[in-house]
């Protein structure tokens, strides 16, 4: 099975990224696709969008997998 990574950048602030990588998760998950997010931005606004839903509604989030790039090691 072949997976792919999506990467959302762009300079300018308040333009979409989030908004747009929270939505284009969900809706790769209700296609039934498995997803992990990364969130590289050190701001964490994904990062709470996550946390609120998972507290709010956590079965609405399936098999979402979340992560910053501190997990892995990477500083930004
Ligand atoms: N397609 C859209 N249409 C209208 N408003 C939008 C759309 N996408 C995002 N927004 C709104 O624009 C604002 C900024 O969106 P968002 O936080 O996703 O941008 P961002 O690029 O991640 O910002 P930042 O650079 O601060 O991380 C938010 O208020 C969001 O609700
Ligand atoms: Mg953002």
């Amino acid at each position: 099975m072949t997976g792919s990574v999506i990467t959302v950048a762009q300079q300018k602030g308040g333009s979409g990224k989030t908004t747009l990588s929270a939505n284009l998760a969900i809706g790769f998950l209700a296609q039934g696709k498995s997803v992990a997010l990364v969130d590289i931005d050190p701001q964490g606004s994904l990062g709470r969008w996550f946390m609120t839903r998972l507290e709010r509604d956590p079965g609405a989030l399936g098999t979402l997998e979340f992560a910053t790039s501190s997990a892995w090691g990477g500083d930004v």
